[in-house]
């Protein structure tokens, strides 16, 4: 089912995912777009459209941590048609405090978005993205690979979903599906960091300060894209992306 080239992508609503869409669409893809804030969907889907001169997105209301959200997502998805690609973008950090005094509040959260919402989606669509030989990509991000003072919440998180990705992997061996993870290290997107530091645009500002070129949305949508391009039996197991600048998270080039 080569030819099939229907994706799902989470967190669409901005950033990562918002790029993504476009990306695939202007690759030929028909996509659609997942998260809370339809508003921009809708938004999203008449741009997209609009300039491939197809109805190339479509999309549906979901809350990724949120069962019946879920399900009633995927059920509007798969009636359809077949899905070739599920690309989880939905995820978000929460704080940047020592674990000493760090919120459970926080903590929660991030885990029950960036691990069990990609879990429950992935679940929920994996029957279909069999039956397509397709893919299920992660966007985890090397904050699960290097942990950082005041990010022991969201690396555990991160952590956690690359090793969902890796088991899922291993676990799928022989099955006609391919697991990809995608490691960003600084993208700068409009609303991760101001997200992070709840409305503090001085503090979100102060991550990309003197960088001189951080990751832009549309360079990890390349990489998806790129992933996704691949034969069905070539899988893009894990890729980990970074700006020139940054070595890792606490070495990063800025001028200043
Ligand atoms: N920016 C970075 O530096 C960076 C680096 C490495 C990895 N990443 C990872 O890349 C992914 C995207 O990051 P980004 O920078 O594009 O962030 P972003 O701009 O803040 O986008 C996050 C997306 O997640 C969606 N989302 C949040 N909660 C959700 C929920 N409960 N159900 C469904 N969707 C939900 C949001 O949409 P709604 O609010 O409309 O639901 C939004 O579309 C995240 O997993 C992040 O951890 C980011």
């Amino acid at each position: 089912m080569k030819d099939i080239r229907r994706a799902v992508v989470t967190g669409a609503s901005s950033g990562i995912g918002t790029a993504t869409v476009r990306a695939l669409a202007a690759d030929g893809w028909t996509v659609v777009a997942l998260a809370r804030r339809t508003e921009r969907l809708e938004a999203l889907a008449e741009e997209v459209n609009a300039a491939e001169s197809r109805p190339a997105v479509s999309w549906e209301e979901c809350d990724v941590t949120d069962e019946a959200s879920t399900q009633a997502a995927v059920e509007r998805v798969l009636a359809g048609g077949p899905v070739k690609a599920l690309v989880n973008c939905a995820g978000a950090a929460l704080g940047k405090d020592p674990v000493a005094t760090a919120s459970l509040d926080d903590w929660r959260a991030m885990y029950e978005l960036n691990v069990l919402g990609t879990l429950r989606i992935t679940q929920k669509l994996l029957p279909a993205l069999k039956e397509s030989a397709g893919t299920v990509l992660v966007i985890s991000s090397t904050a699960g690979i290097e942990p950082y003072e005041g990010g022991a919440g969201y690396c555990a998180s991160k952590f956690a979903e690359r090793v969902m990705a890796r088991v899922l992997r291993l676990e799928q061996i022989g099955e006609p599906v391919r697991v990809v993870d995608i490691s960003p290290g600084m993208v700068h997107t409009e609303e991760f960091s101001v997200h992070r530091f709840r409305g503090d645009q001085a503090k979100a500002d102060a991550v990309y300060a003197g960088v001189p070129d951080p990751l832009k949305a549309e360079d990890i949508a390349e990489c998806v894209r790129w992933a996704l391009d691949q034969p069905d039996t070539v899988d893009i197991d894990s890729i980990v992306v970074r700006p020139r600048a940054e070595g890792s998270y606490t070495k990063v080039h800025r001028e200043r």
